[in-house]
């Protein structure tokens, strides 16, 4: 879409005037100084936090982005030692914030709800640690977590913190396979979990899960020492007559544990262990093009100083704010903004159990309004599937103290974007369409809500310390407007250290292509304007007749069509064009699936993107096939484009009965 077509929409002129960053005059110059100086630019951040060993300026930051210079590093603060849980807990009790709400819960069912303060959190940490100490847990060990949404989710990785563990959270969505492959790959002897969780009103048996999985592990060989379980199911309000659950899930004796037999017995208080900088924090697994995923690791003092950066100011928040990030723990978005970012900045946050749709399709909205929530974070897909259901569903809502709100995972396509912002932000909440990667650690690319305007479906600017580049496939530097590969020049904080185990293919996935740059592998377009426009992943880019185009570009024009509600776009081999295009859309509820309608869509392609972009097949979807976070598995609609039936492994989906459908509404045709 050519900027020219783009219009820009200003920040709300009170949400600017209170902004940390009010102007894009001051955007700029706080900027240059990231870039420039970097040394004083963290410097100042550093300060703000504890370190036990002070910071050494001559070491503040080193780094290798080209490999054939020697191997890849990235290293800040080192030798300085600090502690994350020390500065996430006890330094916000220091500064006066113990009886502050770190957390408002609110469960699966809206009965269920409680609350818990810095000060309590803190307790509830050292506990937990000490028990992690009892088991044997040191330092450097790696903990797996498969947990649901709930506040010992949070205590958990912090505990782990507190003593210098290793956690590795695992998405409670995984397959019991694909959490044995994580458990063996790290090595981890404890794992904690619930014994289950109600979504929306599907109960998902997560310790069963979990007897599987370690059961799998065995059998590699490879023996978790114990499991500790929260027993959560007896306390919430089960979907069906509000009766408690009282199943309890079978336990293995000697290895299994309740957490509520060892947690209230122990000590509230626990020493932390001064960890140095560079030492590892956590890892998380994403999903690599070879299929066996990589672990992700970051590091202590960088992904601390960049969590806690980019939540203050991307989401602009203030002290007496309530920020919810809808996004499950499981993934970073849970990580770096349900967890690490918020508690650096003594948030108060919302953990929210559900799903949008139970007890009915407007929860996000009564959660909005019963929390007074200011910030608001969420997914593209979440907003596409909540517009289906009208405007009217949101206006039964107070939902006037918005005043950002977040979007990540995808590009949001212009469609969404507006009616995120006219229906739900009431056209005063800036928008933050926030571009990182589980191996950025934070947010790379954005509008800082109170400075720049937006462009609806642009990511925007690059955040402080980060420079973007793209690139040509000669790996040549496009300057000014153009469309490449998104690359970036050198390290910020919070970008990841190596994979777990796997120093050589971290270097090879995101240092060879490009000497130098640290490879995104995701495509952007610079505008007249130098907004930057995430076109999606470079893996899903098209080649039509020679013309390069991205997925995203005419998923985007697709659900202009009032009556698409989503849609997603593959490549499907062409014997003349190389490639063709293979559309699935969902319609809205007004619409039908016919002739008429797909001859508009196609002349509609022709005339937003150009004759060589329409699409030869448009498929009806009544729904996608996506993993639990969102994501639309499109290695799946590149199968049944093609209609081959081995479509490989199915077990990340939400829902797999989408892929039968899928098979059986294929057109005559296709
Ligand atoms: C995509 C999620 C466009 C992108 C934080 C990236 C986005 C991948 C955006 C990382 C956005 C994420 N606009 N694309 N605002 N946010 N992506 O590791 O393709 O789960 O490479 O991290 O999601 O997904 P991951």
């Amino acid at each position: 879409m050519p900027s020219e077509q783009s219009p820009l929409f200003y920040p709300d002129l009170a949400l600017s005037k209170n902004a940390y960053v009010s102007s894009s005059a001051e955007y700029q110059q706080m900027y240059k100084k990231s870039i420039e100086n970097p040394e004083e630019f963290w410097g100042e951040i550093a300060r703000q936090f504890h370190w036990e060993t002070p910071i050494d300026s001559d070491k503040f930051f080193r780094y290798n982005f080209d490999l054939t210079k020697g191997p890849i590093f990235n290293k800040w603060l080192d030798g300085a030692t600090t502690n994350i849980s020390y500065n996430l807990l006890d330094r916000n009790i220091r500064n006066g914030h113990g009886d502050k709400i770190a957390y408002y819960w609110e469960g699966n069912h809206p009965d269920d709800y409680s609350r818990l303060t810095y000060k309590k959190l803190l307790e509830e940490v050292c506990r937990f640690a000490n028990v992690l100490k009892s088991l044997g847990v040191n330092k450097g060990d790696r903990v797996a977590i498969y947990m649901p949404m709930i506040l010992e989710a949070v205590i958990t990785l912090l505990a782990c913190t507190r003593i210098g563990a290793v956690h590795s959270l695992v998405f409670a969505g995984f397959s019991s396979d694909s959490f044995a492959e994580r458990i063996t790959d790290c090595e981890a002897r404890i794992i904690v979990t619930a014994d289950g969780v109600w979504r929306g009103e599907k109960l998902l048996q997560l310790k069963s899960i979990c007897d599987q999985a370690m059961a799998k592990c065995a059998q590699e060989g490879h023996n978790v020492q114990h499991c500790i379980v929260v027993s959560h199911l007896e306390r919430v309000t089960s979907p069906s007559g509000s009766q408690r659950h009282s199943n309890r899930t079978p336990m293995t004796e000697g290895r299994d544990i309740w957490w509520q037999d060892v947690v209230p017995q122990a000590s509230t208080s626990c020493y932390p262990e001064w960890m140095q900088a560079e030492d590892p924090l956590f890892m998380l697994y994403t999903s690599g093009s070879t299929g066996k995923p990589k672990g992700v690791l970051h590091t202590t003092a960088g992904y601390l100083l960049y969590a806690a950066t980019t939540f203050k100011y991307v989401f602009d928040y203030k002290l007496n704010d309530v920020y919810w990030c809808t996004a499950d723990i499981g993934w970073i978005t849970g990580h770096s903004y349900v967890v690490y970012g918020p508690l650096a900045n003594a948030a108060t946050s919302v953990l929210f159990e559900g799903t949008p749709f139970y007890p009915d399709n407007d929860r996000f909205w009564a959660v909005i309004d019963k929390y007074k929530v200011t910030q608001f974070y969420t997914a593209p897909t979440a907003i596409r599937a909540l517009m289906k259901f009208g405007e009217q569903i949101v206006k039964k809502h107070d939902l006037s103290t918005l005043k950002v709100m977040g979007s990540v995972g995808e590009p949001i396509n212009p469609e969404a974007w507006l009616w995120y912002y006219k229906v739900v932000g009431h056209e005063k909440a800036s928008i933050v369409d926030t571009f990182w990667q589980t191996e950025t650690g934070g947010h790379v690319l954005t509008t800082l809500p109170g400075a720049l305007p937006m462009k609806p479906g642009a990511a925007g600017f690059p955040f402080f310390g980060v420079q973007p580049v793209l690139l040509d496939e000669n790996g040549k530097e496009i300057k000014g407007e153009g469309e490449g590969y998104l690359v970036f020049s050198r390290p910020w904080p919070g970008l990841m250290r190596t994979l777990y185990g796997s120093h050589d293919r971290y270097e090879v996935t995101y240092f060879s292509k490009f000497p130098g740059y640290y490879c995104t592998g995701d495509g952007a377009r610079r505008d007249a304007d130098g907004y930057l426009w995430v076109t999606g992943r470079v893996d899903d880019m098209l080649n039509v007749s020679g013309h390069l185009m991205s997925t995203a570009e005419i998923e985007s024009v697709l659900t202009e069509h009032e009556h698409v509600s989503e849609a997603a776009v593959v490549a499907k081999p062409h014997p003349v064009k190389g490639e063709c295009l293979y559309c699935f859309i969902t319609l809205s509820e007004q619409g039908t699936y016919n002739e008429a309608l797909l001859k508009e869509l196609k002349t509609h392609v022709r005339e937003r993107i150009g004759p060589f972009a329409q699409p030869d097949v448009i498929q009806n979807a009544p729904a996608l096939p996506k993993t639990r976070s969102g994501k639309i598995m499109r290695r799946i609609l590149r199968k049944v484009a093609v209609n081959d039936r081995e479509v490989g492994d199915i077990s990340t989906l939400a829902e797999t009965g989408v892929v039968e459908q899928l098979f059986a509404m294929r057109p005559p045709n296709a």
